[in-house]
């Protein structure tokens, strides 16, 4: 028995940019982005919303639109748990979990937002793997509480929202996507067969997005303060670059090839796995290089991974179930394939799990 994944699914938005068209913002080419990332175009969300791209990578994964991969058609009242793995939610106040249960009208689900970054949907699958466990393990006397039988986990982000526009080294890397998964808990499947999550400092803050709830409040210690100039307050902090992703290119590169290695053998050792068991591999997609690092760490053959990120960028917690949806859809992944999915990004994050589809 065990947590099986029965859909999944993607999108992206109607606008394609081109590596060639950024040289209208920064000092760039095609030439170098292409050798340095493996990217050649990104798309870009202009009318589409964080939860318009989720909703149509949802929609797939549950099986009731076209693309990506169902086993079968889940029905609303079938999903007890959302999860919404982003850093760039259209709000705070409600979750963007708590919107895409409403727009999917899914009535006896639960639902929050989880932030580990790019790492966010490996971390997404594994909460709601745990929480499944332990609904089927049953807890004595807790009759009442929430069983978990079935989730929906999805990574879905804005990212040109957060992307500094006129800063070469980040803004040639990121686009905007979604991709989603639905889990369910199967008496008569393995599923899940191991998991691993990390976390590590980050001392020097080579990836942030500081985003300071520091603004100036026009209140003194005797109550509201009439002196203040709240509108010029706001006019500034809409323009400030701080809140934009800044990034120290090769501490992160280090840092994520080194941790994308470790969990795979981490995670394939927890399930007594090894790596000719495996027949596909999704990494998270920040840098064909960085993929090619990591493969080279582990003495693994680049075939065995599953890339996307020709057309689709740095999509953060978007770009792992966006690549799982591609894989099926490109007839990678087969029923009984062991499958390892691998993330890693800003906090640090870092962490693998392994399936069996
Ligand atoms: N176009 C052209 N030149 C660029 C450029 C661009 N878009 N961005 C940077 N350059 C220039 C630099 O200014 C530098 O020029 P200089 O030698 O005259 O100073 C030169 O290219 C090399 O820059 P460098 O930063 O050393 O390149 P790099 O080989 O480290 O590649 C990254 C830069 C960002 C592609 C790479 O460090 C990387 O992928 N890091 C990880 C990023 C990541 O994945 N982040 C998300 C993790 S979840």
């Amino acid at each position: 028995m065990g947590c099986a994944l029965i859909g999944c699914g993607k999108a992206l938005p109607a606008l394609e940019v081109q590596n060639d068209e950024l040289k209208a913002l920064v000092d760039t080419n095609n030439e170098w982005i292409v050798t340095r990332t493996g990217i050649e175009s990104r798309h870009i969300a202009l009318e589409e919303t964080n939860l318009d791209l989720a909703e149509r990578a949802a929609r797939e994964a549950l099986g009731w639109d076209e693309g990506g991969w169902a086993a079968r058609r889940v029905e609303p009242e079938e999903i007890d748990l959302v999860i919404f793995c982003t850093i760039t939610a259209d709000h705070l106040v409600p979750s963007a979990a708590s919107e895409l249960r409403m727009r999917l009208d899914l009535p006896n689900a639960i639902a929050f937002d989880l932030n580990a970054a790019c790492t966010g949907f490996v971390y997404g699958v594994t909460v709601a793997e745990s929480l499944m466990a332990a609904s089927a393990a049953g807890v004595p006397g807790a009759a009442g509480r929430n069983k978990v039988r079935r989730a929906l986990i999805v990574g879905s982000e804005r990212l040109s929202r957060i992307t500094d526009w006129a800063e070469r080294s980040t803004c040639v890397l990121f686009g905007d996507g979604a991709g989603a998964g639905v889990l369910e808990w199967n008496e008569g499947r393995a599923g899940v067969l191991g998991t691993h999550l990390v976390n590590e400092d980050d001392p020097t803050g080579a990836l942030l997005c500081p985003l300071e709830f520091d603004m100036p409040v026009p209140f003194a210690a005797s109550g509201v303060d009439a002196g203040a100039d709240a509108e010029a307050v706001l006019r500034e902090r809409a323009g400030n670059p701080k809140q934009a992703i800044t990034m120290n290119g090769q501490a992160v590169f280090k840092f994520a090839a080194r941790a994308m290695s470790d969990a795979v053998t981490a995670v394939l050792d927890n399930a007594g796995l090894t790596l000719d068991d495996v027949a596909c591999i999704v990494p998270h997609q920040a840098n064909e290089r960085i993929v090619r690092f990591a493969a080279k760490k582990l003495d693994c053959s680049m075939e065995k991974f599953h890339l996307c990120i020709a057309h689709a960028g740095n999509t953060s917690a978007a770009s792992v179930p966006m690549g799982l949806a591609d894989a099926y859809e490109a007839g990678r992944i087969k029923p009984g394939d062991k499958v390892v999915l691998v993330g890693f990004g800003g906090g640090f994050t870092s962490g693998a799990l392994v399936y069996e589809a």
